[in-house]
């Protein structure tokens, strides 16, 4: 898939930007604060109708405008073109359209035309709490699977109605026992399949991360991720049991916190490099290193999983890797689908190591593409 053409109005410092995009490599390049990330966010926006930035859509409409608007053209892997268009006003919310037909829910773009993103926003993902890794479980598997995105957004629901009850028992000094089972049964439900995928996932996700961190790694690094579920379970097909004893075990403690103490909201993925956990041992090259290479498999679980080429939002991604590093990055970026890397100056990047690869060079200034040339 590609992004042909976008079109940018209103949005963070860009009042209307237009630019075309070449099938490769698109370099965003431009002093700090000129707008270049929100030249990435707005692709994010045509692509699955939210920002990868932690920011509410509310703070993108450009100071001072009712609203912001993007379009796109984007073509996918069989050739066939949409033209998706997302605006986003306050008093009337979202509206995102493909081909002219409003789609309502944002569930049915999610996949449609995915996208890989690794930006700062992403470093926690190997340094920060296992919230920051679930998302990237959760980001990753909804892509691929509709299916999946779908149970989660219902435990997601359950959990809520479950805490709920809780906590009403806990006010009222009497838990309402028919009701939590109720609910009780809805977490194991939806929740089992959750821990299910996620830890088939894990599993054939291993194989994608160590051939890409052979690639760009240093010699001898073995990089290897673990799923930590919170409850034990002895095999896929017991999970559902497994987790409803769990459950019974955690009763009492969740009577008096008020809160679902098991289930996949808890879990957890551990990483490590030769058997050391990187969030004790790991350097920050090696963490970069890591962090990329799981991007790199994600770009190609997605790939496979879904028959289309994800795009890829690099941002700000070149920093802290040493030059044999990047290189080897630059290399196989070069030999993926079409991509946008962000750079505050050429130097920084050797541009020739993309190989061959179309490249096509965007400079930005004060929220406008002041240039373009291949
Ligand atoms: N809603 C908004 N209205 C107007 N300007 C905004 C809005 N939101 C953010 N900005 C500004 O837009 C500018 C561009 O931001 P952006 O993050 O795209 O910069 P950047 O080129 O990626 O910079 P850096 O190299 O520092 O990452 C910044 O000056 C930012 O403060
Ligand atoms: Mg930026």
């Amino acid at each position: 898939m590609q992004v042909r053409r976008l079109r940018i109005q209103n949005f963070r410092n860009h009042n209307d930007t237009t630019l075309d995009f070449c099938n490769g490599v698109n370099f965003i390049i431009g002093a700090n604060a000129q707008g270049k990330t929100s030249i990435l966010e707005a692709i994010s926006y045509v692509c699955m109708t939210k920002s990868f930035l932690r920011s509410a859509d509310v703070n993108a409409i450009k100071n001072g405008a009712s609203s912001f608007k993007l379009s796109a053209e984007i073509e996918s892997i069989r050739g066939t073109t949409f033209h998706v268009t997302f605006q986003h006003e306050p008093s009337n919310g979202k509206r995102y359209v493909i081909n002219g037909s409003p789609i309502s829910k944002s569930s049915d773009v999610v996949g449609k035309f995915p996208i890989v993103v690794l930006s700062p926003e992403n470093f926690g993902i190997t340094g920060g709490p296992p919230a920051e890794r679930r998302k990237f479980l959760d980001m990753l598997l909804s892509q691929t699977s509709h299916a999946y995105l779908e149970e989660l957004s219902e435990y997601q629901k359950v959990l809520k109605q479950r805490n709920r009850i809780l906590l009403e028992g806990k006010i009222s000094g009497e838990i309402d026992k028919q009701n939590l089972r109720a609910w009780t049964e809805g977490l194991v439900e939806h929740g089992s399949k959750i821990v299910m995928r996620r830890h088939q996932f894990v599993e054939e996700f291993n194989t994608d991360l160590k051939e890409v961190y052979l690639q760009i790694g240093g010699e001898g690094e073995d990089p290897n991720l673990s799923y930590s579920p919170s409850f034990k379970y002895e095999k896929v097909s017991t999970v559902r049991e497994d987790f409803l004893k769990a459950v019974e075990q955690f009763r009492h403690m969740e009577l008096s916190r008020c809160v679902t103490l098991v289930g996949p909201h808890r879990d957890d993925v551990l990483f490590d490099i030769n058997g050391m956990p990187l969030l004790r041992f790991a350097s920050q090259g090696q963490h970069k290193t890591f962090l990329v290479a799981l991007k790199i498999g994600e770009f190609f679980y997605i790939k496979r999983k879904t028959d289309e080429t994800p795009i890829l939002l690099l941002d700000d991604v070149m920093t802290e890797l040493d030059y044999a590093r990047s290189s080897k990055v630059a290399s196989i970026i070069g030999q993926l689908g079409q991509s946008f890397i962000t750079l505050t100056d050429s130097v920084s990047f050797d541009t020739n190591m993309i190989g061959d690869r179309d490249a096509r060079f965007h400079q930005v200034k004060e929220g406008s593409v002041v240039y373009q040339h291949a």
